[in-house]
């Protein structure tokens, strides 16, 4: 801890409005990230884009599937690691699942791309967003960044970027 109390992974990035996170949760299993994803999913909105940083293995697309499920997507939720992009039919909006781990930089092509995947009505899930975030940073509702916590523990804090 340092004498301002914040240990230094709680720094906001670079860019960001606010301080820290909203709201920090600690899971202890696949199936209750998948209900965080779900309970995040009742405050997101069509045009809303939520960013989902941590490691591989820190529950990024766990944390997608509940939330697609909860938006009423009825098939399988999956990686799109390497398709780039997923999506999905909600109930009442598309959903895009992207994941970016494996552009260096973007591209015209991966530009184009991303703003075709997050056009008209969708709730756009963003792993990875490195490359692409300042293209999409004006769109950005909800920042999640997941930890591996030991086991099957999970830290998710979570930042609300929109009012809601
Ligand atoms: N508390 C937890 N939250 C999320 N995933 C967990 C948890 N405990 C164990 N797991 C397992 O960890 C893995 C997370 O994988 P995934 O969601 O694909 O991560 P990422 O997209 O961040 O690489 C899955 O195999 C999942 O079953
Ligand atoms: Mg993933």
């Amino acid at each position: 801890m340092r004498p301002d109390g914040r240990a230094p992974d709680s720094d906001p990035p670079v860019g960001a409005t606010g301080g820290g996170p909203d709201d920090v949760r600690t899971t202890t299993s696949a199936a209750a990230t998948e209900a965080l994803g779900a309970e995040v999913a009742r405050r997101l909105r069509a045009g809303d884009v939520v960013l989902l940083r941590g490691d591989l293995g820190a529950g990024k697309t766990t944390l997608v599937r509940g939330a697609a499920a909860a938006l009423g997507a009825t098939g399988r939720i999956t990686s799109p690691t390497f398709a780039l992009a997923h999506r999905y039919d909600g109930a009442a909006v598309r959903i895009a699942h992207l994941d970016l781990y494996r552009l260096a930089g973007l591209g015209e092509d991966d530009e184009d791309l991303i703003d075709e995947e997050l056009a008209g009505d969708v709730v756009a899930f963003v792993e990875w967003p490195g490359p692409a975030e300042a293209l999409i940073a004006d769109r950005v509702a909800l920042e999640v960044e997941l930890a591996h916590a030991g086991d099957d523990r999970r830290e998710a804090r979570l930042t609300w970027r929109a009012a809601r």
